[in-house]
């Protein structure tokens, strides 16, 4: 297996990997995420993209794109990392980890302090994320479980970096910030919040 930066040419595969990934998840799920992807690409916020190879067919992505923390005293740059796909047949085989580290290590290449995600604790816990209100972050909705939003702090940061996470507006435009029931109720069965 081989992770490098995506090309051009990765472009189309790129979609096909994040639709099945999420597509097997929920009908018509990994549709949305791939428009959502295709947008953030077109637009000005993205900062890197990483894909996964096996035998020199695109098998995984991960994409790590700008957000701000609205802090008191500036809105300060920082990254966020989604999505995160790995085709189904090649799933549970250290892709996604690898990846999730690769998108780490281009954060911190980016020179920005903070790296944020939504997901499971379980999967990016091991992984080097940590609760992102334990460092004084907010999510940008309260749709987003809290011990879902996490975070990798990359450098030392200063005191006052600390406030509500804001997304770019394409993350709105595709409602794509957070969850909504029935799946925002079911995570947080899941998480033991209720
Ligand atoms: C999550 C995902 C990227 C993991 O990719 P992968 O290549 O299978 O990852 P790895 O082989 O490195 O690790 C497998 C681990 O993922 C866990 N895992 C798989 N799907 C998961 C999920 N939906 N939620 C939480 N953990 C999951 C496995 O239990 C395993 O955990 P363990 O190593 O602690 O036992 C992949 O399952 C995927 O593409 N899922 C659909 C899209 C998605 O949910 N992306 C993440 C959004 S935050």
């Amino acid at each position: 297996m081989e992770i490098r930066p995506a090309e051009p040419e990765d472009a189309d595969d790129v979609l096909g990997v994040i639709r099945a990934a999420f597509g097997a998840e929920a009908a018509a799920h990994g549709d949305r995420v791939a428009d959502l992807w295709a947008d953030v690409r077109a637009g000005e916020h993205l900062l890197a993209e990483r894909v996964a190879l096996v035998e020199g067919r695109v098998v995984g992505h991960v994409g790590v794109s700008r957000c701000w923390v609205d802090a008191r005293r500036e809105l300060a740059s920082a990254c966020m990392l989604s999505p995160l796909s790995t085709a189904p047949q090649h799933q549970r085989s250290g892709i996604g980890t690898a990846l999730v580290a690769a998108a780490v290590e281009a954060a911190r290449g980016l020179g920005l302090p903070l790296l944020f995600l939504e997901g499971s604790p379980a999967f990016y816990g091991s992984r080097g994320f940590e609760p992102a209100s334990t460092h004084g972050f907010e999510a940008p909705s309260r749709r987003v479980p809290a011990p879902a939003f996490q975070v990798v702090v990359l450098s030392d940061r200063p005191d006052w970096l600390t406030g509500r996470v804001v997304y770019p507006e394409v993350w709105w435009r595709h409602d794509s910030t957070g969850l909504r029931d029935p799946d925002l109720a079911a995570v947080e069965i899941a998480l033991g919040l209720t």
